[in-house]
């Protein structure tokens, strides 16, 4: 597979200067493997990202929690792509279950801020996921591949795409999806994008776990062949994320 291991931290809506100072002493003092077996992600809120990048271990590396559609402009109270890389920040978390709920993201609205942030020089985790009226109902898959069509349909280069699978229920709930459940899933996911998009995008592509990740479960959930890596929640503002790190190992 050769696909090398990605941790992402999404910290949400939290934190103070002070405690995103503390945050990042810890990982600055962390021992962990070196950065060609696993890359580091974090992602403060934006009102942080300039300072945590100025303060971050050059080997670690930080994301923004979203971005604008298109070009800013008249768009009050949104981030834009081009500003991100004006400031050097590399990456952008885009289609957060989150956002898709709670702001009515839709498939086809994620599609396009993937496709325009990789057009001005991003790097993308894009997430998918269903809810759990959607697993009971059997429409995981149809769900997840609807998710990742819309971006598949808008563009053609994933060097830069990262897919998080959050299945929503997992989120915050501290019902962690067994390691069978998520390899069952990215597996779904690999073989989705090897007959929709290429067998080299399918084998390229890292597909990472998100949803109740801590420093208890990562290692078994990092044992399974299709899970490359975890976008982890409230675990990555505590010390264990540096454990969830060294799962790549
Ligand atoms: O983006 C990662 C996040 O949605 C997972 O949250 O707290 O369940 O690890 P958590």
């Amino acid at each position: 597979m050769g696909r090398k291991f990605f941790i992402g931290g999404n910290w949400k809506c939290n934190g103070t200067t002070e405690e995103v100072k503390k945050i990042v002493t810890t990982l600055n003092e962390a021992e962990v493997p070196p950065e060609d077996v696993v890359e580091v992600v974090v992602s403060p809120p934006f009102l942080f990202l300039t300072l945590v990048k100025s303060l971050l271990r050059s080997d670690f590396h930080v994301a923004a929690q979203n971005c604008w559609v298109r070009k800013g402009g008249a768009f009050t109270g949104e981030v834009s792509a081009e500003m991100l890389v004006n400031l050097g920040i590399p990456y952008v978390i885009l289609g957060h279950s989150e956002r898709r709920l709670l702001l009515g993201e839709s498939n086809d609205f994620v599609g396009d801020k993937v496709a325009y942030a990789l057009s001005q020089g991003l790097k993308v985790i894009a997430c998918v996921g269903e809810t759990l009226d959607q697993r009971e109902s059997g429409s995981t898959m149809d769900v997840v591949a609807a998710q990742t069509k819309a971006i598949a349909d808008r563009i053609s280069d994933w060097t830069n795409v990262v897919v998080a699978y959050e299945p929503v229920w997992a989120i915050g709930t501290g019902k962690v999806a067994t390691p069978a459940q998520a390899q069952e899933v990215h597996s779904v996911l690999r073989k989705w994008l090897h007959a929709n998009v290429s067998a080299e995008i399918a084998g390229s592509t890292r597909i990472i776990y998100g949803g109740s990740v801590n420093g208890a479960n990562c290692k078994e959930l990092a044992a399974q062949p299709d899970v490359d890596g975890f976008l982890v929640g409230g675990a990555s503002l505590k010390p264990e994320f540096v454990d969830i790190i060294k799962s790549a190992t």
